[in-house]
C-alpha cells in the first residue's frame, strides 16, 4: 500500500521477503556456480562434441588456440575446490529456485507480475518496449512498479528455459545420474555435447547477468536495488 513518509515521495511494497530472499541467495549461488565452473573448466581447457573427448581427440574448442596452454590452465584451475562448490551451490540455486518458483505460482504473483499479457505480447507494443530500451531509455520507466514485457519475457526465459536446460546439461555429465537416467545422454547426443552446452549456458549466464545489473543500474540502481533488499520502492514526488 502506498504511504506517505512526508518527504513529498511516497514508499510503495514492491517485493515480498520470498522474492527478495531467494533472489539473494541465487546471486550468492550464481557467483559460486560461475566461479567454481571456471575452475573445473581450467582444469580440463578443450570442448568437444558428441561422446567423446579426451586431449587430443579433435576438440571444437581450444583455450591453447585463445593463448593460453593446457599446463597453464591447469596451474590456474583448482578442480576439486571447483567440484566441491559447484555440486553443492548447485543444488542451493535449484532448491532454491524452486521455492521461489512454487511461492509465486501458488500466490498468484507469477501470472500477476511475470506473466505477459496478450495485449502486451502485440508487436506494436514489443516495438514501444524494445525503443525504450535501445537509446538507453530505461530511466523513463525508472518509477514504473511493474515489469515491461521484454523483462517479463527474460525472466521467464531464464526460469523456464535456462534453468532447466543447465540443470540438465549437468546432470548429463555426472555418471550417477546417466547410470539411472540413460536416456539423459540421447537427449543431449552425447556427453561431451552436454559438456560443450553447460559451457555456452555459462557464457549466456555472464551475459544476462552482465545485461540484467546495467538494466537496473540505467532505471535507478539505489531505489532497485534498497526495494530488492527492503521491499520498498520510492515513488518520485512527481508520481505521489
Ligand atoms: C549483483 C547482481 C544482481 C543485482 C544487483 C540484481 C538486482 C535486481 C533488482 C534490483 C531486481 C528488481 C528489478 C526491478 O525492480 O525492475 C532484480 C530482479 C530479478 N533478478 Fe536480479 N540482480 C542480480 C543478479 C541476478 C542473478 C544472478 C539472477 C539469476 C540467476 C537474477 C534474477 C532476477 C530475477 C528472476 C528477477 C525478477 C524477480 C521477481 O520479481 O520475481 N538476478 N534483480
Amino acid at each position: 500500500m502506498p504511504e506517505n513518509a512526508g518527504t513529498g515521495a511516497r514508499w510503495v511494497a514492491l517485493h515480498s521477503v520470498n522474492v527478495r530472499v531467494c533472489h539473494w541467495i541465487n546471486v550468492v549461488a550464481g557467483a559460486y556456480l560461475l566461479l567454481s565452473g571456471i575452475h573445473i573448466f581450467l582444469d580440463f581447457p578443450e570442448l568437444y562434441w558428441g561422446h567423446t573427448g579426451y586431449q587430443g581427440y579433435p576438440a571444437i574448442f581450444r583455450l591453447a588456440d585463445w593463448g593460453i596452454s593446457w599446463d597453464e590452465a591447469g596451474a590456474m584451475g583448482d578442480r576439486r575446490w571447483g567440484r566441491n562448490y559447484h555440486f553443492t551451490f548447485a543444488w542451493v540455486f535449484l532448491v532454491n529456485g524452486l521455492v521461489y518458483f512454487g511461492w509465486n505460482v501458488a500466490t498468484g504473483r507469477f501470472r500477476d507480475r511475470l506473466v505477459p499479457r496478450r495485449d502486451e505480447l502485440a508487436p506494436a507494443s514489443l516495438g514501444r518496449d524494445l525503443r525504450a530500451h535501445l537509446p538507453w531509455r530505461l530511466r523513463a520507466r525508472s518509477a514504473a512498479t511493474s515489469y515491461g514485457v521484454l523483462q517479463k519475457v527474460s525472466y521467464l526465459l531464464l526460469l523456464l528455459v535456462y534453468v532447466p536446460l543447465m540443470t540438465l546439461t549437468g546432470l548429463a555429465q555426472s555418471p550417477g545420474f546417466t547410470a539411472a537416467m540413460p536416456w539423459l545422454l540421447d537427449l543431449f547426443g552425447g556427453r561431451q555435447s552436454a559438456r560443450t552446452l553447460h559451457t555456452i549456458g555459462t557464457v549466456v549466464f555472464v551475459l544476462f547477468v552482465a545485461v540484467h545489473v546495467l538494466e537496473v543500474v540505467a532505471a535507478g540502481a539505489v531505489n532497485r536495488i534498497r526495494a530488492m533488499i527492503t521491499g520498498r520502492f520510492r515513488l518520485p514526488a512527481e508520481e505521489s
